[in-house]
């Protein structure tokens, strides 16, 4: 192979290595775009429907009952996270007026921990779980009840 044709063929080899990696990118762009489209309508339309089921579960009497009677020897009558078996567990109970923290955390993720217990969502085993205790509509007036608590909302 002399040199001009080496030369020849180095050019065409990244002509066609150009050509392949912008076709790529154009393959790439034009199909992701729809999808990501897609994706955030669903998810606009199923945070909607989160916001009216928690608008719903509008916090009652009985709800105020529920927390007293299950959740206050942990989290305190008031939430404070100082109830009467605090001292004794290994992860102290979420303070429920700590606003800073509970921002962070979506009416999902609230329902989930409370639904499915603390192990489910990543946190400690001795938030239990009370899926077999209640409604989802009394869980729904229950983090409605928090948000009322801390007096904030998801940011
Ligand atoms: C046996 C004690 C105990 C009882 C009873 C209890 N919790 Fe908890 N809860 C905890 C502990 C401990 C945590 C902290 C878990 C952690 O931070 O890892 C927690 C955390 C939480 C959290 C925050 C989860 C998060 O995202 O960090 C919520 C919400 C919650 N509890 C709601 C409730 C509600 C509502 C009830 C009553 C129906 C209840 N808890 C009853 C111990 C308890």
């Amino acid at each position: 192979m002399n040199k001009k044709t080496f030369l020849e063929l180095l050019i065409k080899t990244i002509q066609v290595s150009m050509l392949l990696a912008f076709m790529f990118f154009l393959g790439c762009s034009s199909e992701r775009k729809p999808h990501q489209a897609q994706a955030k309508k669903t998810d606009v339309i199923v945070q909607k429907e989160l916001q009216s089921m928690m608008d719903v579960s509008s916090v009652t009497e009985k709800t105020r009952q529920v927390y007293r009677r299950y959740c206050a020897q942990c989290h305190g009558v008031k939430g404070h996270g100082d109830g009467i078996n605090a001292p004794y567990l290994v992860v102290p109970p979420r303070d429920h007026t700590k606003s800073d923290y509970l921002e962070t955390r979506s009416d999902q993720q609230l329902f989930d921990a409370i639904k499915l217990g603390g192990l489910a969502v990543g946190r400690a085993p001795c938030m239990p779980a009370w899926e077999h205790t209640f409604e989802s509509e009394t869980i729904r007036s229950l983090v409605n009840y928090i948000r009322e608590l801390c007096n904030c909302k998801a940011l």
